[in-house]
């Protein structure tokens, strides 16, 4: 990174001390945002030092309709605090992005809890979000919001001990555990299995009126679920499916699947599936993880790079530097050189068209097709198969 930007960006930042608000959603609905835990009784923590009870926390964004919205934190102060040094660590930069965090503030529709005035499409398909390594689920709020906003219910998910930290309603917090990285697949059969537990619990009427209040006691239909993930959530997206058949189509944004291909001794993680799979990469390049699960991959499948991008283009963080007010040019490097909102339209975009080919059951979008080359010309397939 250019050594001078990142001082110019400490000035910016320290003087950002007021509160921004992210846009509104782009699609056709607002979102009403619920936060809490699904508790997993049966099964211990893996990464838990004495016998705990898994724990997730949970965001979930209905789509919505709400003339007037308001304004939420963009997460809790605790989880802000933490990034400020876990990112100057991890990408050796020298500015504190913690303000930018703590500022950030979410246009959603008011607490249906307070205000009767919102209402939501009936039984919308569900869409369950895996983050990245150690990256808490916050941070892909602003995506959550804008697929949500095209009338899907958007689950985030953390997964205790690899989110950086989680907190919990009750103030207590749990922090990564560095020892998943010893296993080959990282931690994804583990996020698999909270997948499925999330699954299981949306029939589950009662966890679903503790997560839900204003919802009720009403389970969710599971006929419409599909996954989606970054990075190590994107490689988790797909396992999860190739193992649970109610996750219906998965989407991975940018994940190399650890594990794969597999050290001696071990199996592919992917099960040979059917259910369409979605890669979408930032670079004009197939990594071996992927070309190993490809053949395994017996339903449609598409792979597409997206120009001017990294790894992290595909996160909250270029939204946010845009809606402070700050610009993304000086972090270019670790954020790529795409507008913020053309990013998160074509991730939309991508994804819901990927979810309704899912759920119609044919990919017979012309966009998928590859038939609308010039709507989006940082878009280019690389691999294609079974459509
Ligand atoms: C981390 O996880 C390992 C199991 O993989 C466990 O033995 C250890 O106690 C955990 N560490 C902490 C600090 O919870
Ligand atoms: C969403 O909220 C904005 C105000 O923030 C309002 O102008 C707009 O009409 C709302 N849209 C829908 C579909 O509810
Ligand atoms: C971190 O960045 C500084 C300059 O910004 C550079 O001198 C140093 O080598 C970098 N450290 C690592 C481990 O990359
Ligand atoms: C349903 O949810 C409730 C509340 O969280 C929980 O006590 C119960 O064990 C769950 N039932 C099943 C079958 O998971
Ligand atoms: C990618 O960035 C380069 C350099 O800024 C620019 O010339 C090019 O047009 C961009 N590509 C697309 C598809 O926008």
């Amino acid at each position: 990174m250019d050594m001078r930007s990142p001082w110019i960006l400490v000035l910016l930042l320290t003087s950002t001390t007021a509160e921004y608000l992210v846009p509104t959603p782009p699609g056709r609905y607002n979102v009403t945002l619920t936060t809490g835990p699904l508790i997993d009784y049966a099964r211990d923590d893996p990464y838990a030092a004495a016998p705990t009870p898994r724990a997730l926390m949970l965001s979930v964004f209905q789509p919505s309709t709400c003339a007037s919205t308001v304004s939420v934190p963009d997460m809790p102060s605790e989880v802000a605090d933490y990034q400020g040094p876990f990112l100057k660590q991890t990408f050796n930069i020298s500015v504190n992005l913690s303000p930018l965090l703590l500022e950030a503030h979410l246009p959603v529709c008011p607490d249906p809890l307070k205000v009767s005035r919102c209402s939501h499409p009936s039984d919308s398909p569900i869409l369950l979000f895996s983050p990245g390594y150690s990256i808490p689920r916050l941070y892909y709020n602003v995506l959550a919001s804008a697929i949500a906003s095209e009338g899907f219910t958007v689950i985030t998910i953390d997964h205790p001990g690899d989110a950086n930290i989680i907190i919990y309603p009750d103030g207590h917090a749990v922090y990564n555990n560095a020892s998943i990285l010893d296993s080959p697949t990282w931690d994804t059969y583990t996020r698999a299995a909270d997948a499925s537990f999330v699954i299981d619990q949306l029939s589950n009427a009662t966890a679903m009126a503790e997560l839900l209040p204003q919802r009720g006691p009403r389970p969710f239909p599971t006929d419409r679920v599909a996954m989606l993930g970054h990075s190590a959530g994107g490689a988790s997206a797909i396992i999860a499916a190739s193992r649970d058949p109610r996750i219906r189509g998965a989407i991975n944004w940018d994940g190399t699947i650890f594990g794969s291909p597999p050290p001696p001794g071990l199996s592919e993680p992917v099960e040979v599936m059917s259910q369409p799979v979605l890669f979408l990469s930032h670079q004009d390049y197939a990594g071996p993880s992927w070309l190993s699960t490809w053949p395994r991959l017996e339903g449609p499948k598409l792979l597409l790079y997206i120009e001017n991008t990294t790894h992290y283009t595909f996160s909250d963080m270029p939204t946010l530097l845009e809606a402070a007010g700050q610009g993304t040019a000086p972090f270019a490097d670790l954020l790529g050189t795409i507008a913020p909102t053309r990013m998160v339209r074509i991730l939309t975009t991508y994804t819901t068209a990927w979810m309704n080919a899912v759920f119609t059951g044919k990919v017979g979008e012309p966009l998928l097709e590859g038939e609308e080359p010039g709507r989006f010309p940082e878009v280019s397939a690389l691999m294609r198969g079974n459509f």
